[in-house]
């Protein structure tokens, strides 16, 4: 019988990546949804480790199976490192990301070269069925664009330009996204995480 993971989130897409990157383990990954677990969770921490913890924490309390939450954000170093853990709510939870962009954009103004510097970071916390707990955070470095570019991603992809790439986030497919991300990188290196609880606990 495969072990379960429980991810904390509504987010389909999320729990899709997770299952990607642990495929060769032996494990089923959940939607809280799925795992019937509907509870409403206030992220109302300083940073995106306290904010996965506060995801994490709340669902455990549910389950004996590992739970895992992430947090992310966008940090425009102009800007002070915002929006930061209040990348969703800038501007407004339902204002739409041209509008968010674009804001960010004209902030900008007169800025050019490295002085549009900005990065996406992420934490994924998970909590073990001993209640043991571990954060994991990576980051990718980018460039405020001067306008938006691509259709893939979502949220500040089309103005997340990674020079590396010569293209914004939005202009890469979810596979090269999910190698070099933010996301894909804390969630391999949970992934290491996750092997060793399993190689202290299952002898
Ligand atoms: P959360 O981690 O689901 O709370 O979302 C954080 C917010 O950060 C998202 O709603 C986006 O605005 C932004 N964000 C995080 N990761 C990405 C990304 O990979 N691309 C674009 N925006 C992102």
């Amino acid at each position: 019988m495969k072990n379960k993971i429980i991810f904390a989130t509504g987010n389909k897409g999320k729990v899709k990546e997770i299952q990607e990157i642990l495929k060769d383990l032996n494990y089923e990954v959940l939607t809280m949804k799925e795992a019937g677990i509907e509870i409403a969770i206030e992220e109302n921490g300083k940073t995106y480790e306290e904010n996965a913890l506060i995801k994490a924490r709340s669902v455990a309390q549910h389950t004996d199976a590992i739970v895992m939450a992430d947090d992310s954000g966008l940090e425009v170093d102009a800007m002070d490192k915002s929006p930061g853990v209040l990348s969703a709510r800038f501007m407004g939870e339902d204002t739409s990301y041209r509008i968010k962009n674009a804001e960010i954009i004209r902030r900008l103004e007169g800025k050019e070269g490295d002085e549009r510097s900005a990065r996406f970071v992420c934490a994924i916390a998970a909590v073990f069925p001993d209640k043991s707990e571990v954060t994991t955070r990576a980051t990718i470095e980018g460039l405020i664009g001067y306008e938006e570019q691509g259709e893939n991603g979502f949220g500040y992809d089309p103005i997340f330009y990674v020079p590396e790439f010569g293209k914004t986030t939005a202009q890469l497919s979810p596979e090269e996204k999910n190698q070099v991300s933010h996301r894909g990188k804390a969630l391999r290196l949970m992934k290491e995480e996750l092997m060793k609880y399993e190689s202290n606990h299952c002898k």
